[in-house]
């Protein structure tokens, strides 16, 4: 058997029919630039969402940058982000010309330390960027509370939390604006780039439209500099006929977390994720810590099993971030999960074999067979 860390054809097949006939239908009408899938897709992913508007993007990491600069945040400006998280959340504030503040984890959850908030805060902090890291959503109301009482934009990365609820409000339903990916592999996953900015803001909404629009909210009009960031008409239809199965792709990788939970309980030195209420957390990923990390993601290696590192580096340590000045020790708690972090396969169509044959095989490695 070999288990792959994600598999994308399986889910293709299941619903290869309705994404044919979405795709042919724009191939029909040529519509490929901002043609009525875009705003169809928008419209449903907002219901969805809980919001009222959405807008379609090129990719994830755009939507971070167009919501940044939607909130006019800008040179001289800072935006506090988790110290764990993918580079893209800090990128999005770099190209908005404004400096990302890394703050550290908690090491229990693997998202930002909230305790550690106030800490990062200087007279230039303009907005918080939480991440719902590896499907897990922030706990909101206290982070809410922390930015009503210093004046900051929230804007959400939800780029790995499609779905993902606080009871029945979603993830992208609680900040200023919300950013989301839907590269291949998100638990709503496009056929290539694409992203969305979320926002209950009518004036946020026409900003982030004009942006992805090289700044023209009217044809040959351009009172700002803007991007050509579109969402794509292939992307969206794809996104419209994946979008009514997302609860249940949801609830099929809870389900496989569990799963795993029960079958590598007691194995060395496991410290397995917590596995929080039902939908609040949707296991983008299945991350498990470990001592022996390297060791055992060789060893899974070598029996089949795909696995990989979210993430080997915590964000002030990548060269592309040298010019903030942070040395290694900075942030303790993300620089050590940083080297005990693993992720075990999870997507939807994951079976019980395979689930089964992972678990079997890391217990093989920590009985040192
Ligand atoms: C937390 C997070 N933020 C931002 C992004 C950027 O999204 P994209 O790859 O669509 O640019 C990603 C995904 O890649 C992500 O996981």
């Amino acid at each position: 058997m070999n288990v792959p860390f994600v598999d994308l054809r399986a889910q293709y097949r299941s619903i290869r029919n309705e994404v044919l006939a979405n795709i042919q239908q724009v191939l029909e009408k040529c519509n490929f630039v901002l043609g009525e899938e875009v705003r169809q897709f928008e419209e449903e992913f907002a219901a969805y969402c809980g919001v009222r508007f959405a807008i379609g993007v090129a990719n994830g990491t755009d939507a971070i940058h167009l919501a940044v600069r939607a909130a006019g945040i800008g040179p001289g400006d800072e935006c506090l982000v988790p110290a764990n998280t993918f580079i893209a959340t800090a990128l999005g504030v770099s190209y908005a010309g404004a400096r990302p503040v890394p703050v550290d984890a908690d090491a229990r959850t693997f998202l930002m330390d909230l305790a550690k908030l106030e800490k990062a805060l200087t007279p230039k902090t303009k907005a918080v960027i939480p991440v719902h890291l590896y499907g897990r959503i922030m706990d909101m109301e206290p982070l809410l509370e922390l930015a009503r009482k210093h004046n900051l934009v929230v804007i959400e990365d939800a780029a790995q939390a499609h779905g993902a609820a606080i009871r029945d409000r979603k993830a992208g339903s609680f900040g200023t604006l919300a950013c989301f990916s839907f590269y291949p592999g998100k638990n709503l996953g496009a056929y290539g780039d694409a992203g969305l900015v979320a926002t209950n803001d009518p004036d946020l909404k026409a900003r982030v439209e004009a942006l992805r629009n090289y700044g023209s909210p009217q044809k040959y009009h351009h009172p700002i500099i803007g991007f050509n960031s579109r969402l794509d008409t292939l992307q969206a239809a794809v996104l419209r006929a994946k979008l009514p199965h997302i609860d249940a792709y949801n609830a099929a990788r809870y389900e496989s977390a569990v799963k795993y939970d029960r079958m590598l309980e007691g194995i060395g030195d496991l410290v397995l994720p917590q596995i929080p209420a039902r939908r609040s957390h949707i296991f983008h990923l299945y991350v498990i810590r470990t001592k022996r990390r390297d060791a055992l993601q060789q060893y899974l290696g070598r029996e089949e099993v795909g696995t990989l590192i979210h993430y080997p580096k915590p964000i002030h340590l990548h060269g592309a971030y040298e010019h903030l000045g942070y040395k290694e020790g900075a942030f303790p708690a993300a620089e050590q999960l940083s080297k005990e972090v693993l992720s075990l396969p999870m997507f939807p169509e994951i079976t019980d074999e395979q689930l089964g044959f992972v678990a079997e095989k890391i217990r093989e490695f920590f009985k040192g067979r």
